[in-house]
């Protein structure tokens, strides 16, 4: 890490439909904070929060998109310049896991990464609280190894797990930069 630019900062981007619990995630890693309230995200939004990697101080600028603007094209500013993307679906809706084909086709065509194959996705499923799961973590582990994605699942809500996905997004957006 010596020959990088210090402060690094790394643009982290959120996409899944609506609902799943993008912001929710967000606030939860970024405030430690919860709400049982849903309020659509409008436009976009951003959050960020420091991380030590490798004792370096890095800045993770973390990214929520509303997920009713699906695959339009308000993406296309917002998708330029990300270091690495969340796929994020609710693991007891398999529409919205079903959905993220869709998402990341539209990331890659509107972010333009430089190297589309070796970009970074992280595939996260939400709401792990929930016993109504209609997703198992099999079948998202074998979706992200077709697509060389690395799988998290947790809960906002319960508060599990929230840590360990943003910091492999910060390792491997490390990479990017
Ligand atoms: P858009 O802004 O429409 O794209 O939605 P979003 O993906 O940002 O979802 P949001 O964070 O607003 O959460 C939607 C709803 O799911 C809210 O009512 C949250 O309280 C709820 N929710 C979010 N995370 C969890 C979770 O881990 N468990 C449970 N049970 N509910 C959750």
């Amino acid at each position: 890490m010596n020959d990088r630019k210090s402060p690094v900062t790394l643009k982290i981007i959120l996409i899944g439909s609506s609902g799943v619990g993008k912001s929710s995630f967000m606030n939860r890693y970024v405030n430690h904070r919860f709400s049982n309230m849903y309020r659509a995200t409008i436009g976009t939004d951003f959050l960020s929060r420091t991380v030590n990697i490798e004792e370096d101080a890095v800045t993770l600028q973390i990214w929520d998109t509303a997920g009713t603007e699906r695959f339009q094209s308000l993406g296309t500013p917002l998708y330029r310049g990300a270091h690495c993307c969340m796929l994020v679906f609710d693991v007891t809706s398999r529409a919205s896991f079903s959905a993220l084909v869709e998402w990341r086709k539209e990331f890659l065509i509107q972010g333009e990464p430089q190297d589309p194959s070796g970009f970074p996705f992280i595939v996260l499923g939400n709401k792990t609280d929930l016993s109504n799961r209609e997703v198992s973590g099999s079948k998202a582990l074998q979706w992200c190894e077709e697509i060389g994605a690395e799988y998290f699942e947790g809960s906002a809500k319960d508060d599990l797990d929230v840590e360990k996905p943003f910091l492999r997004a910060a390792q491997s957006g490390l990479q990017q930069y």
